[in-house]
């Protein structure tokens, strides 16, 4: 069996003045969201270097420092999240070399470990645990024995490896000295006074620096308390260029909220009003850094490719951009379209949507279509993250750090910018009926469309009591309120871990509706006038049945509300589909509360990881 440790561990870095073991613990903290197995730390001090890790919790780890403490200025943490085999102590980071010269963290697969374990074993090494990373660090530590910087030795042991990763690594004689590397891994580098951090992802900076860079594919840097060096894979120094983060400290904790989940929903209002930021003028919508408008006249298909929720949020593009531009769209799941051998015409755009932008499935869809010489766009949220470095266009959602592992406000910034999107191009092609005008008043007014529908919370609060037992809960609804449907069923599922069944209401005849019994839930997104009749035929169906009905709704007819068990109800805005949009809020607070009421983790559901860069 081949241990191997997942790429989405956290890695934390720190050197300066400070307790570098306070510090990088702090950051693992910080970076909890990803999910993890087993942590720890290592840290340089009197000419060696000593290290405290265990398999568990972040407490696990705190109880073993305490019982063996370490301390230094310059220090490196992980938090490893396995994607096969035994999250134990000995397979925990940092690891040796054999003759503890250099330690490391690593995030990432190393694929050719096998090879290089088999050739160290012949050259008298022996390996404590069955990682590829213990691997890794006998590599540079070979390397680094043959003389020279502790960057050089790294720069050539990479070279023999084959896979994705990102290495951070110490010796214990260049004292104030960390080296990381990054291959297809996320890497963030923090700038601070007398003082530098590195880490997987930016939360775990934000404390300590806005100053970040971004590290780009197959470079390679060197932090010391006072400089920041980076260089290319061979060895040629690159220019440091730090980018300011705006997010404030607070903007990556949890505020005053007992969950990030509950958190991120309520920000949504200040999302929608982030997201539309600079975004719109008097009557029309700007997009920035946006292809000419020559290719946007060019364009005969859209292919929206994404995981998760944000291939729901690809579903609502699609609706938009079918009904509002005639514009033929289709949404994959990322992992079917890399291996589907998609039929892409020349003059289609690829439009990849996710929040982290490093989605190992969307990143590699990415690239096939790159390798066709497709036009790409990424629609992502963090900045400096491989799809939106690597599309040939980008548009940031502006949401803020997300830290919870179920995706909310990520969603509706997501559904934004492709409205936004389809507006852009209704503007260049004159889309005859469309008034972009009117649409960008009613955006304005979006954001305390969201903040009123929050009020619906204690009603949510009560509902999640009474619906909490459901033994499966049907999502139904109509054009875009099937779409929405799909996510509020995700949300219910992931951390209330309740079966649930969604689907076009239409659809429930063909087969589902075998399913509905006493004790059964369905929960009907009505947001559209235009079909308010024949949703009003499914919930009596379901009814019939002794199913139960909650419905989310902004019919101002009362239809709804009277033939509905529940109803949680809203003051529509003037389009249908923002009505739509605004009806995910309470599906994400019903499934809050529901797993609240339940005692689920809710910013942790189980098995379940915020960034899936593993395919
Ligand atoms: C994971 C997360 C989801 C997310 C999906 C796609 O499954 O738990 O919340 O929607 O990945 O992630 P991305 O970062 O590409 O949007």
């Amino acid at each position: 069996m081949s241990y191997s440790n997942g790429d989405m561990c956290g890695i934390a870095g720190y050197v300066g003045e400070r307790n570098g073991v306070e510090v990088a613990y702090d950051q693992l903290k910080r970076l909890e969201y990803r999910g993890y197995d087993s942590a720890g730390i290592a840290v340089q001090v009197d000419g060696r270097l000593d290290l405290v890790k265990k398999a568990g919790t972040l407490n696990m780890l705190a109880k073993e420092l305490e019982l063996h403490p370490i301390t230094g200025t310059c220090a490196i943490g992980h938090s490893r999240w396995a994607t096969h085999g035994g999250p134990t102590d000995l397979n925990a980071h940092p690891h040796f070399d054999g003759e503890q010269d250099v330690v490391l963290v690593h995030n990432g697969i190393i694929e050719n470990y096998l090879e290089l374990k088999e050739e160290l074993m012949q050259k008298g090494h022996t390996f404590l645990s069955q990682t590829d990373t213990e691997v890794a660090a006998h590599v540079i530590g070979e390397e680094y024995r043959k003389g020279g910087t502790l960057l050089e030795a790294v720069r050539h042991a990479v070279r023999r490896f084959r896979g994705a990763y990102a290495f951070v690594v110490m010796s214990k004689s260049e004292i104030g000295t960390i080296v990381a590397v990054r291959n297809a891994s996320p890497l963030v580098l923090g700038l601070g006074q007398g003082e530098n951090l590195l880490a997987s992802d930016i939360p775990a900076l934000l404390p300590y620096t806005r100053q970040v860079v971004a590290m780009e594919e197959g470079h390679l840097a060197e932090l010391k308390k006072d400089s920041l060096r980076i260089v290319d894979g061979d060895g040629r120094d690159v220019p440091v260029r730090p980018q300011i983060i705006e997010w404030d400290v607070a903007a990556a904790e949890r505020g005053g909220y007992e969950h990030f989940m509950l958190k991120e929903i309520h920000e949504q209002p200040q999302v929608i009003r982030q997201c539309l930021a600079g975004r719109l003028t008097e009557d029309r919508v700007f997009l920035e850094n946006i292809f000419s408008d020559t290719v946007w006249n060019e364009i005969d298909r859209v292919n929206i490719i994404a995981c998760g929720t944000a291939f729901h949020a690809g579903l609502m593009g699609k609706h938009l951009f079918e009904k509002l531009l005639r514009l033929p769209t289709d949404v994959y799941f990322s992992s079917e379209f890399r291996y589907g051998d998609p039929v892409l015409s020349p003059k289609s755009l690829a439009v990849f949507v996710s929040q982290s932008g490093e989605t190992a499935d969307t990143l590699a869809a990415l690239r096939l279509c790159k390798s066709r010489r497709i036009r790409t766009l990424g629609i992502v949220n963090v900045v400096g993250s491989s799809i939106a470095r690597e599309c040939d266009r980008t548009i940031f959602t502006q949401a803020g750090p997300e830290i919870s592992v179920a995706s909310t406000k990520a969603y509706t910034a997501q559904v934004l910018v492709l409205s936004l999107l389809a507006l852009h191009i209704a503007q260049v092609q004159e889309t005859p009926g469309l008034r972009v005008a009117d649409w960008v008043e009613e955006l304005r007014l979006l954001s305390d469309h969201a903040q009123t529908v929050l009020t619906l919370e204690p009603e949510t609060v009560k509902l999640a009591e009474q619906l909490k037992n459901m033994p499966l809960c049907f999502f139904l609804g109509r054009g875009a309120d099937a779409y929405v449907g799909y996510e509020g069923a995700l949300k219910l599922k992931e951390i209330a871990y309740i079966p649930t069944q969604e689907s076009p209401a239409g659809e429930m005849k063909h087969g589902p509706l075998a399913l509905v019994e006493a004790g059964v839930g369905a929960i009907f997104g009505a947001t559209d006038p235009s079909t308010v009749d024949k949703v009003v035929s499914n919930i009596k169906e379901i009814q019939a049945r002794a199913g139960t009905v909650l419905s989310i709704t902004s019919d101002t007819s009362g239809a709804i509300r009277k033939a509905s068990d529940h109803t949680l109800e809203f003051q529509p805005t003037r389009f249908d589909f923002l009505n739509a949009l605004l009806s995910v809020i309470p599906m994400q607070l019903l499934a809050y509360h529901i797993a609240n009421a339940k005692g689920c983790s809710i910013d942790q559901p189980r098995n379940l990881a915020k960034s899936v860069t593993v395919e």
